[in-house]
């Protein structure tokens, strides 16, 4: 009887614990989008794409990404992101480090507000 009660309260100590961990994954998985603050193009999103991308992909480049206005950024906003989240593309800034998460969420942020050109 003493082992059956020490048995289940293994199994109730590892499940608990499994769904700890799982929940503590997920929380540090999740991407941090935290969009209440409304994203401005032209004073947020270009300075990123002009500091760290235009350098490579400007007019005449060729990568087949050209990122250097309101159009052209948001027709490639996809890729871009994937892009910064090694998802789906290169990694970029080709060569890496990856930016901080900070930078790359508040161009999720503007791609998840409309891709507005403000
Ligand atoms: C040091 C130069 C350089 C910088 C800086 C750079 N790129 Fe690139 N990028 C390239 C080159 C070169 C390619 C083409 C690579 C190839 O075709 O193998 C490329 C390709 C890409 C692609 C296509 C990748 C794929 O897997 O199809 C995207 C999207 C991209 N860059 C976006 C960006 C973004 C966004 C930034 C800024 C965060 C950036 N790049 C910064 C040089 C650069």
């Amino acid at each position: 009887m003493k082992n059956f009660v020490y048995s289940i309260l293994t199994i109730i100590l590892l499940g608990v614990s499994t769904m700890m961990s799982c929940t503590k994954d997920k929380v540090t998985n999740l991407p941090q989008v935290n969009c209440l603050d409304t994203i401005s193009f032209s004073t947020q999103v270009l300075p990123i794409i002009q500091a760290n991308c235009t350098g490579c992909h400007g007019a005449g480049n060729g990568t087949g990404y050209v990122l250097t206005n309101h159009s052209n950024i948001s027709a490639s906003a996809n890729a871009i992101l994937g892009a910064m989240n090694a998802n789906g593309y290169q990694l970029m800034p080709q060569g890496g480090p990856a930016l901080p998460d900070s930078i790359i969420q508040k161009v999720a942020c503007w791609v998840e507000q409309g891709k507005k050109n403000n």
